[in-house]
């Protein structure tokens, strides 16, 4: 491939779409790849919302939603959460006769928490049949829980569901721009009509082909994050700070307030080196979100976050 940029990529990234395919069981033709799931959620908010529509999304949920919903025309509407994690009844309540699309980020950024599959499945029963129910999956691969699905059963069984997953987590390809989707036929027909018809790179569908296939990475990929989200949650709550409970890659720290807000928090650690996400925008204006990092920065980050709160 790299001999060759001067071609321009294979429009229907068939090589990327069949590793896909055969390593979580799925045709490809029910699979459109995009350049980052943000791409994918972009390209159905334009295709299925217009001016007049509602979409819908969880009060502390993933913010890409609602700026889609806007670019498209359409008025987002904010379903309220109980202890941080999406309520299938109040985003079942926040449903109109103007709804047409329902984003659930399962697990969800910035909080980490995630739905049991049950959950997602009774959100999706109550919802009626024209309305699209978006499962936005970027963390699954981190997840460790038995009652944890993505969505790819579901999606196999209805016409009014997609999946969408990413290569920017735990693949570690964000750079790259690499996303995908597993949609019923109609909307994967829909998708490949309006999206760029070189929407994928030839780099990024070589090295996603490649991923994919490189399963002792997730391995101890998902092994380090296990050791590493358990070490910090104890670590911060013994320092008095609340931990959301988190199955993602990444911890929502909260902060006392004060003295010891967010705000200077940050700022301490990032005159030390080390960023985190401030996340006011997500309706927590006195909490950090943290990825979790090498051993090195993990435990630089709890020390440094030790002698902020002494100070
Ligand atoms: C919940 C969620 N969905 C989608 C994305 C977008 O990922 P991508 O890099 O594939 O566009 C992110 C990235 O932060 C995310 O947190």
């Amino acid at each position: 491939m790299a001999g060759q940029i001067e071609l321009y990529p294979d429009g229907s990234a068939t090589a990327l779409r069949e590793a896909i395919a055969s390593v979580h069981g799925l045709n490809p033709a029910n699979i459109v790849c995009g350049n980052g799931s943000d791409d994918l959620l972009a390209l159905l908010a334009r295709s299925y919302l217009q001016p007049g529509d509602e979409g819908i999304y969880s009060e502390h949920g993933f913010l890409v939603y609602r700026i889609q919903i806007l670019a498209a025309g359409a008025t987002p509407v904010i379903a309220p959460e109980r202890n941080e994690r999406a309520d299938v009844d109040a985003l079942l309540a926040a449903v109109t006769d103007r709804t047409r699309m329902v984003f659930l980020a399962n697990p969800n950024n910035p909080t980490g928490t995630y739905l049991p599959f049950e959950e997602v499945r009774r959100l999706h029963a109550g919802l009626p049949k024209h309305v699209l129910l978006i499962l936005d999956a970027a963390y699954a691969e981190y997840v460790r829980k038995n009652d944890y699905e993505a969505g790819i059963e579901l999606v196999s069984s209805a016409q009014n569901a997609v999946m969408t997953r990413t290569f920017s987590k735990i693949y570690g390809l964000a750079g790259l721009r690499l996303g995908w989707m597993y949609a019923p036929a109609a909307i994967a027909d829909v998708i490949n009509r309006v999206r760029d018809p070189f929407n994928v790179s030839a780099a990024a569908i070589a090295a996603g082909a490649a991923a994919m296939h490189d399963r002792a990475h997730v391995e101890r990929a998902v092994a380090h994050n296990e050791q590493w989200l358990g070490w910090l949650t104890k670590e911060f709550s013994a320092l008095g700070l609340r931990v959301t409970p988190s199955v993602g890659n990444f911890l929502l720290v909260h902060f006392p307030g004060g003295k010891h807000s967010a705000e200077q928090a940050d700022r301490f650690l990032l005159d030390r080196g080390y960023i985190l996400r401030r996340v006011a925008a997500y309706g927590f204006p006195d909490a950090l979100r943290m990825t979790v990092g090498s051993e090195e920065a993990n435990r630089g980050v709890v020390e440094t976050l030790s002698t902020f709160l002494k100070a």
